[in-house]
């Protein structure tokens, strides 16, 4: 089975990146053929300014080393670096009914962000769908905001494959229920673009200030409360060990749940739960020599998977003579 994932070098890892896909992705080592990779052409729909993107991109494949991604056991590349996805995305847009990309959620909701509507940020889901089918994957693992782009990838694929023969594997999306969506500080999402994130990577201050600004009720500490309305809880939850949760839950139940001890005892558990993953990205970043050639190598891998796909992708279609 091959299982593939992206992720856009667009700013800080937070712990909704890491439960909804990262973690998934290295674990999924164990599985299959794995195929990760970091999405540059992607982020240029929201990212203009070219030190940051490059920055970011070289900090994104050490938050992916860091976080345990073995590249002896993955394909791991930049995806500019294999240019046939660009080929590929221009023949699925041929195909690609604009109703269905008309009805996206995501471009929506960056609009009414502020992001720019660019053609390249409606188009976003098509080159998601070549990232996927040019790889030929079965699996797509991501958090839930990303499950439509998976069924626009697949309907794609459906429509060239009905249309020219049999060409690609239609991929399923792979979504763990339980953190499909974690929630960010405010309970919306956790997301870069809201500014409610936690940062895995961030200095011991920077942690504890987001932390303590997760918003939580006014009730009184003996008031009996629910834990899994409280947004506190649902973040503690994916990190306190069984134990110490199944005593906190209680004291939500019983009375004498104290918020801003709860905070501090997942100021702590946050700290050390990453914290050999952060001495090992502090070593990685000062190495970018060795981060560029890990990534060349990758992605002459990755070509050399993607060229037979798109060779029959152009024959298919008719742009051979
Ligand atoms: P962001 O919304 O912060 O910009 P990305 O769009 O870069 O995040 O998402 C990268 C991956 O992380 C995707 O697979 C996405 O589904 C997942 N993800 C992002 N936020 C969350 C979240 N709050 N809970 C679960 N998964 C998430
Ligand atoms: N759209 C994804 C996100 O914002 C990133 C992405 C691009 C991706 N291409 C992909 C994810 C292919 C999985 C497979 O998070």
């Amino acid at each position: 089975m091959r299982i593939l994932s992206g992720i856009q070098p667009s700013g800080q890892l937070h712990i909704g990146n890491y439960f909804g896909m990262m973690g998934p992705m290295i674990r999924n080592m164990e599985r299959g053929e794995l195929y990760a990779f970091i999405v540059n052409l992607h982020a240029l729909t929201s990212v203009q300014d070219r030190e940051r993107l490059s920055r970011d991109t070289l900090e994104a494949a050490a938050d992916f080393l860091a976080l345990g991604l073995d590249p002896d056991r993955c394909i791991f590349w930049v995806q500019s670096d294999v240019p046939e996805v660009t080929e590929l995305a221009w023949v699925l847009s041929t195909v690609t009914p604009m109703g269905l990309l008309e009805r996206c959620h995501s471009y929506k909701d960056k609009v009414a962000k502020g992001i720019a509507p660019s053609h390249g940020l409606f188009a976003y889901p098509v080159l998601m769908a070549a990232d996927i089918l040019l790889y030929q994957a079965h699996l797509v693992p991501v958090g839930k905001d990303q499950k439509q782009h998976v069924e626009v990838t697949r309907d794609i694929a459906i429509k060239f494959n009905n249309t020219f023969g049999e060409t690609f594997v239609v991929p399923g999306e792979a979504i763990d229920d339980s953190v499909a969506t974690v929630p960010g500080l405010d309970g919306q999402k956790m997301s870069k673009s809201y500014g409610n994130t936690i940062p895995i990577f961030t200095g011991a201050k920077e942690l504890k200030k987001r932390v303590m600004a997760i918003v939580t009720d006014s009730k009184p500490v003996e008031e009996s409360k629910d834990p899994d309305t409280c947004n506190l809880y649902n973040i503690y939850k994916l990190f306190a060990p069984a134990a110490r949760l199944r005593e906190v839950r209680d004291l939500y139940v019983n009375g004498g749940a104290m918020y801003g001890k709860i905070k501090l005892e997942l100021v702590d558990i946050l700290w050390e739960y990453f914290r050999e993953a952060r001495e090992k990205r502090e070593q990685l970043v000062q190495d970018p020599g060795y981060l560029k050639d890990i990534l060349r190598q990758g992605a002459e891998k990755a070509r050399a998977k993607a060229a037979p796909t798109l060779q029959l992708v152009r024959e298919r279609v008719g742009i051979v003579y």
